[in-house]
């Protein structure tokens, strides 16, 4: 399938769903590398516990979510962080120039939710700063069943859509629009999450 095709495609669903699920948006050798990027942070003890809110708003509340993220620099030399951001950034030209969307920055972070981790259900807007358009959200867990947990409900106008963090799945929704959650994981859950600004 042409890139252009599954942009189309993707542009169709958060059209008429405000979500859409790709399989394969980035290629397997990038999942990889960047599976393999995430479990040596992991070991190094980089990944901190995360926040809610951004800057002046920040709280750390276990009750809300229980993750942990390492930030992933736009600018990074690594040739995987390199592939991701720019598919990344070619969709966004894509979208800027077939819908007018006006995208002008991006931030990515990996995340692990660990045994018993979750998030809560909300929205990814801050109070504080409506910049986030798009959130973004790529599995990285190879061989992941159904029995270890951690699905992210979507809560759409159609009802409740369950998705399975499986290997090399993205999905994209409407920032602003769409309530999700992350059910508790019962095994490490791996992601780079992230939004279009
Ligand atoms: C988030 C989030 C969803 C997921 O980090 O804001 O909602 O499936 N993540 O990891
Ligand atoms: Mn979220």
């Amino acid at each position: 399938m042409g890139l252009n095709v599954l942009y189309e495609r993707i542009i169709e669903d958060l059209i008429s769903n405000h979500y859409a699920l790709v399989d394969g948006f980035f290629d397997e050798d990038t999942c990889r590398g960047l599976n393999k990027l995430l479990r040596q942070k992991m070991k190094q003890g980089i990944l901190e516990k995360a926040g809610i809110g951004n800057k002046s708003n920040h709280l750390k509340n276990d009750a809300i979510r229980s993750d942990k993220i390492a930030w992933i620099d736009n600018h990074s030399i690594d040739v995987f962080e390199q592939a991701f951001i720019q598919q990344m950034n070619s969709f966004s030209l894509y979208l800027n120039n077939t819908c007018y969307t006006g995208i002008q920055d991006s931030e990515f972070h990996y995340a692990c939710f660990e045994k018993g981790a979750f998030y809560k259900k909300h929205i990814d807007r801050f109070n504080n700063d409506n910049k986030r358009k798009f959130s973004v959200v790529t599995y990285l867990n190879k061989h992941r069943k159904a029995s270890h947990g951690g699905a992210l409900i979507l809560y759409t106008e159609k009802g409740e859509i369950n998705i399975l963090p499986e290997w090399g799945r993205t999905i994209i929704f409407k920032s602003d629009l769409l309530e999700h959650e992350v059910l508790v994981s019962t095994k490490d859950r791996l992601s780079i999450t992230g939004w279009l600004k």
